[in-house]
């Protein structure tokens, strides 16, 4: 008789592994499935998020922030130092570190929690007597029963049909995460967040980056003033960025990767690098998933059909994370998992996707949270705008710092604050104070009224917005 559990988590990212200690914390009798490798062939829980996307890319950033201030403003400190180099082995090596210690935290958060886990590729066999047959193809092949299924397969990178990923030459996040050496030249397709923070970690390291993004305009999911400082910025930092570009045919031989291409102006263009990034989004992983076994039901992108409760087509089979639709976020994947684990406990779990935040984790972060100022624009809806520059704030002076800024969105009627936008150091950790203002419904008057410590970044976000009502006190 197969292995009965109350729920079957497929996939062991942050949607899935998050979701089962949800429903282990419940009393439910859990089992995790997930089929990733580490370099031994063992398990390594957690994903893309934690083998080859948000942890390994934030060491990487790490190592070459620390690289770039010991190269150009330790200086300005008084520090001098000999001559500075990179052991790129030893990053790359530290940055496995860290992904393999997020591992083991996964594995061992599931002992803690009493949740089975199997190492292997889960797959539907059939639907019986209101449960779901899985089939787990690992080491130990076998087939375990629930009634209630939580798929949390996540995406891939997607592929340029004429450039195929070797991981060699033509890399997607997972080569671009382990290049062996620094290359002299590097190209990158797509100016979306990889190709954002992958084009900062080689840049940083002394690679030529040279961006070219399809789109006319630069991040065009951003604020349009936060992204025209980012393009500035990003520019004079020394990374090529190249909008409105078609790309042709693409050669990749022994001496690296030649790109032909038509410009924005429709000139005919070649790029030759050592190394290519494709980052140009990504695709959900159902390949192997075996839908059809029991009628699950895809959209034409490949992604699982779910409400907003992350509810597919079959009673007892839910979907949550890049699998389904939303943003593909790590934070998001991880809020639907918990909520999912809460319904199937028969709570209300909830998730308010018009408070997920957005990180770009460049030098300066980039993040926000709520509309922005194009899109209140569109919807015709009256707003006030407020904006404080890092220029003016004490600490990021003394932080040596100085670039960007904050800026507050509120209602022009009753001042509800509907998004800020945030250029300029940490703005990953100031935009959490946002988030829990806009989940409180506050107004930009509250923040302006709270006690902010001082000296702190957090001040410009106060002095944001104080500008909503146009009363700065430092500017
Ligand atoms: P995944 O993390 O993709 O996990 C799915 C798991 O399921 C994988 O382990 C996979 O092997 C397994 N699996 C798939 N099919 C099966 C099967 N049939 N049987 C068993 N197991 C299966 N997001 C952020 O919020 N912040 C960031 O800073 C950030 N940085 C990123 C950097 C990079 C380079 C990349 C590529 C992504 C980044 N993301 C970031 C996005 C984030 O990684 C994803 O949104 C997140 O991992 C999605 O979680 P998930 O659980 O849905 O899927
Ligand atoms: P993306 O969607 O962020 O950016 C892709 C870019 O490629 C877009 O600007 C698009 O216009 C461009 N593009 C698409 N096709 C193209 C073509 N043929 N030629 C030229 N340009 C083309 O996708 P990306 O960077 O691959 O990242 C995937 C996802 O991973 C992100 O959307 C995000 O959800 C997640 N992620 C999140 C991070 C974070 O939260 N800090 C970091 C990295 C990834």
């Amino acid at each position: 008789m197969s292995k009965q559990f109350d729920v079957v988590v497929i996939g062991g990212g942050p949607g899935g592994y998050i979701a089962a200690i949800r429903a282990a914390q419940l009393g439910f009798n859990v089992a995790c499935i997930d089929e990733w490798k580490n370099a031994a062939g063992g398990p390594a829980p957690g994903g893309t998020c934690t083998n080859v996307g948000c942890i390994p890319s934030k060491a990487l950033l790490q190592s070459s922030e620390h690289f770039e201030h010991a190269t150009h403003h330790f200086a300005e400190h008084g520090i001098s130092t000999g001559e500075v180099k990179m052991d790129v082995a030893k990053m790359i090596g530290r940055k496995d570190t860290v992904v393999k210690q997020n591992n083991d935290g996964i594995l061992y958060l599931f002992k803690k929690n009493k949740v089975t886990f199997f190492h292997g590729r889960g797959s539907f066999v059939a639907a019986k007597d209101g449960a779901y047959e899985i089939k787990v193809a690992g080491k130990d092949e076998e087939v375990i029963t629930a009634k209630q299924v939580i798929v949390a397969t996540g995406s891939s990178a997607r592929q340029l049909p004429t450039a195929p990923f070797d991981e060699e030459t033509i890399l997607s996040n997972d080569g671009a995460l382990r290049v062996g050496a620094v290359p002299k030249k590097l190209g990158v397709i797509g100016s979306g967040v990889i190709g954002l923070e992958m084009g900062s970690v080689w840049r940083r390291l002394g690679a030529e980056v040279t961006i070219l993004e399809a789109m006319p305009t630069f991040l065009g999911a951003a604020d349009e003033s936060v992204a025209k400082e980012a393009l500035k910025l990003f520019t004079k930092q020394g990374l090529k960025i190249e909008l409105g570009v078609k790309i042709g045919d693409i050669k990749s031989g022994k001496k690296g990767v030649s790109i032909a291409y038509t410009s924005a102006k429709g000139e005919a263009q070649t790029l030759d690098v050592d190394k290519l990034i494709v980052s140009i989004g990504r695709v959900p992983n159902t390949v192997g998933l075996n839908p059809e076994s029991v009628g699950l039901k895809l959209d034409e992108r490949g992604a699982i059909v779910v409400d907003d409760e992350c509810r597919t087509n079959l009673p007892g089979v839910w979907a949550v994370g890049d699998v389904v639709r939303g943003p593909m976020l790590a934070h998001k994947a991880e809020e639907e998992g918990v909520a999912v684990a809460e319904r199937i406990a028969g709570q209300h779990g909830h998730v308010n996707f018009a408070t997920i935040p957005w990180v770009i984790y460049t030098s300066p972060e980039i993040a926000w949270v709520g509309k922005t100022e194009q899109q209140l624009k569109a919807e015709g809806v009256a707003y006030k705008a407020g904006q404080f520059p890092f220029l003016a704030n004490g600490r990021a002076r003394a932080l040596g710092d100085t670039s960007g800024f904050v800026k507050f969105l509120a209602d022009a009627k009753t001042d509800e604050i509907l998004g800020v936008h945030i250029i300029g150091p940490m703005a990953s950790e100031l935009i959490s104070e946002a988030v829990v203002a806009m989940e409180f419904k506050a107004s930009a008057e509250d923040i302006a009224r709270i006690c902010h410590a001082h000296p702190s970044l957090s001040e410009a976000t106060k002095e944001a917005a104080l500008a909503v009502d146009k009363r700065t006190l430092n500017f």
